[in-house]
């Protein structure tokens, strides 16, 4: 995903609003999630993330959204965002995130997802990652993994 930014994205020191990167990795890993499921995705939670650099207004912000692992009835996407001055042809790291979704039925009751097929050892390397995340998030919210 490509977006420009303008002075309506910006805050007042003329540099990218972090709340609204966060909404276009938020749409990004949408957009992934559902091509994934063919379903109905819900957000369910943005692990910690941080902003390395900052994108000024007239320069250019690319997501790139990839699922890293599929569960029961959720997935985890990982969203790369770049700062580009196309201008003068710089690419800069700006933040990444992990997003996880639930997919939903038409009744909004979780559903299950089609399992993620892993076949390079960069892929199987980011599923094991994407692992021990879902494992620290369950045991946050006090709900151990179930056995399947
Ligand atoms: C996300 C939501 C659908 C989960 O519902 P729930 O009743 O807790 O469902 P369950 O406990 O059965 O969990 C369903 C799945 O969601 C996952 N999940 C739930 N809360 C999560 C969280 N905070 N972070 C990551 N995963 C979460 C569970 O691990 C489970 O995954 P699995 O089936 O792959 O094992 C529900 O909490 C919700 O609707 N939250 C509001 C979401 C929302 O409004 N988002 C918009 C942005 S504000």
């Amino acid at each position: 995903m490509t977006e420009y930014v303008l002075p309506t994205h910006a805050n007042a020191l003329g540099t990218i609003f972090g709340g609204q990167v966060l909404a276009w990795i938020d749409l990004c890993a949408a957009i992934c999630a559902q091509r994934h499921t063919g379903r109905t995705v819900i957000t369910a939670g943005i692990d910690d993330l941080s902003f390395d650099r900052s994108i000024l207004v007239g320069q250019v912000v690319r997501l790139r959204a990839q699922v890293t692992a599929t569960f029961r009835t959720s997935l985890e996407i990982l969203v790369t965002v770049h700062g580009e001055d196309a201008t003068r042809g710089d690419v800069w790291p700006t933040v990444t995130a992990f997003v996880t979704f639930v997919a939903v039925d038409a009744s909004m009751r979780p559903a299950q997802v089609p399992p993620l097929l892993v076949e390079s050892p960069e892929e199987r390397a980011l599923a094991e990652a994407a692992a021990e995340r879902r494992q620290r998030r369950l045991a946050r919210r006090g709900r151990p993994e179930r056995s399947a």
